[in-house]
């Protein structure tokens, strides 16, 4: 049995590989004939990449007709039942320099490091969850002059590229930010999550301007943890305080946020870096929205910046299908689990951590913290 052409698939063989692309986009696809029963079978074997996903062999008998129902069912029962989905899409962890990142992520590293930043780009860089769908809504919407409508041309992680995050394959999951990046004009807003040593030395030899947002540790682990049990393609979290562990240990996607953090507010003093918090932009988000305005030399008058403020808070946004991630990722981001969009507050953590788990979290805290000035609030 042999590893089967495209060109020479039949056109039911070739339909069958592109369900499976669609319904398992982070999988390879092997496909081989073979005689069973003296009937010519197809078999279409998903093998991981990374190697852990489970493998799943699909028989399809070529004289029947019943391949694509039973794909497509086959393709419902994962969607509807999470512990399958979560077995075929949570993907293996690599490390980029000791820092946790996707499996396909490692695999186009080279390119993400040697990726040419121009020196009108705008980097907006966050820790995952700190609120940077809200900062690249802010920053789109003052580039757009307070227009609405334009800012709803495309969803956020499409106006934006995502610099370092790729699902690789050809479905429409399919994701590149690099490739995005690189087909899109000046002046272009490009979101990362990386940590500061990992950030393309382009940015840097081009001098280029870089807002940062950081969120207090806990509404930040909170959001984390959410996220990771909505979206498939994330580990799965286990309980609150198993993922507290990880996320104190620095074992979660983009690795420590203490580094994060520290890392980047060390960077500003010797770089165009705008730090701003999560915490400040609720309590008054036209004063942080003005910062943002000064630091990208824009000037918009105090109707428009009113307009600003409004479009991009939390209420709005969370029913801006552009900015609430409902319009893709269908399959991979489960929002009845939990919505993209979902508290947006600040001291949520207290409806997550017990005593005994905030006195732990604080003393390995104060440890972590003790070489900073950095100061964060947890409640406003
Ligand atoms: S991601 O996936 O890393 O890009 O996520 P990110 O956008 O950084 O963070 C998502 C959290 O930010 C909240 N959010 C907002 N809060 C207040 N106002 C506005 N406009 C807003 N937009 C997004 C979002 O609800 C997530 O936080 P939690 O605490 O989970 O609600």
């Amino acid at each position: 049995m042999t590893g089967l052409k495209r060109s020479s698939l039949t056109k039911p063989e070739k339909t069958l590989q592109l369900l499976a692309a669609a319904v398992f986009p982070l999988c390879s696809h092997h496909t081989r004939r073979t005689d069973k029963n003296s009937t010519q079978a197809f078999i279409l074997h998903l093998s991981g990449d990374p190697s852990s996903y489970t493998a799943t062999d699909v028989i399809y008998d070529g004289r029947n007709s019943s391949m694509k129902t039973s794909l497509d069912k086959m393709a419902q029962d994962k969607m509807k039942n999470l512990s399958l989905e979560d077995d075929m899409l949570r993907p293996e962890i690599g490390e980029v320099q000791g820092i946790p990142v996707t499996k396909p992520i490692c695999t186009i590293w080279d390119q993400v490091w040697n990726f040419k930043a121009r020196p009108d780009d705008l980097l907006i860089a966050t820790y995952a969850k700190a609120g940077t769908t809200w900062t690249q809504e802010i920053v789109d919407m003052i580039q757009q002059n307070g227009d609405v409508e334009k800012c709803r041309r495309a969803s956020t992680y499409k106006r934006h590229p995502f610099l370092e995050w790729y699902i690789p394959g050809s479905s429409h999951l399919a994701y590149s930010g690099l490739k995005l990046a690189e087909a899109m004009p000046s002046p272009r807003t490009i979101k990362t999550h990386l940590p500061v040593q990992l950030v393309p030395p382009s940015f840097w030899q081009q001098n280029c301007k870089i807002i940062y947002v950081a969120r207090n540790a806990k509404d930040n682990l909170v959001s984390y943890y959410h996220f990771h049990r909505m979206n498939k393609v994330l580990p799965d979290p286990g309980s609150i305080e198993e993922f507290t562990e990880k996320f104190m240990s620095g074992e979660v996607l983009w690795g420590s946020w203490y580094d994060h953090v520290k890392g980047w507010w060390k960077a500003k003093d010797k770089h165009r870096i705008l730090y701003l918090f999560y915490e400040d932009m609720k309590e008054n988000p036209k004063r942080e929205i003005q910062k943002i305005l000064k630091f990208l030399e824009k000037d918009l008058d105090d109707q428009v910046l009113n307009k600003i403020v409004y479009n991009t808070s939390f209420e709005i946004m969370k029913d801006n299908p552009m900015t609430n991630y409902t319009r893709d990722f269908e399959g991979i981001m489960d929002h009845s689990v939990s919505p993209f969009m979902r508290k947006g507050s600040v001291g949520d953590w207290k409806n997550y951590f017990t005593v005994a788990l905030n006195k732990k979290f604080d003393e390995d805290y104060r440890k972590k913290m003790a070489d900073t000035s950095l100061v964060f609030r947890t409640e406003l």
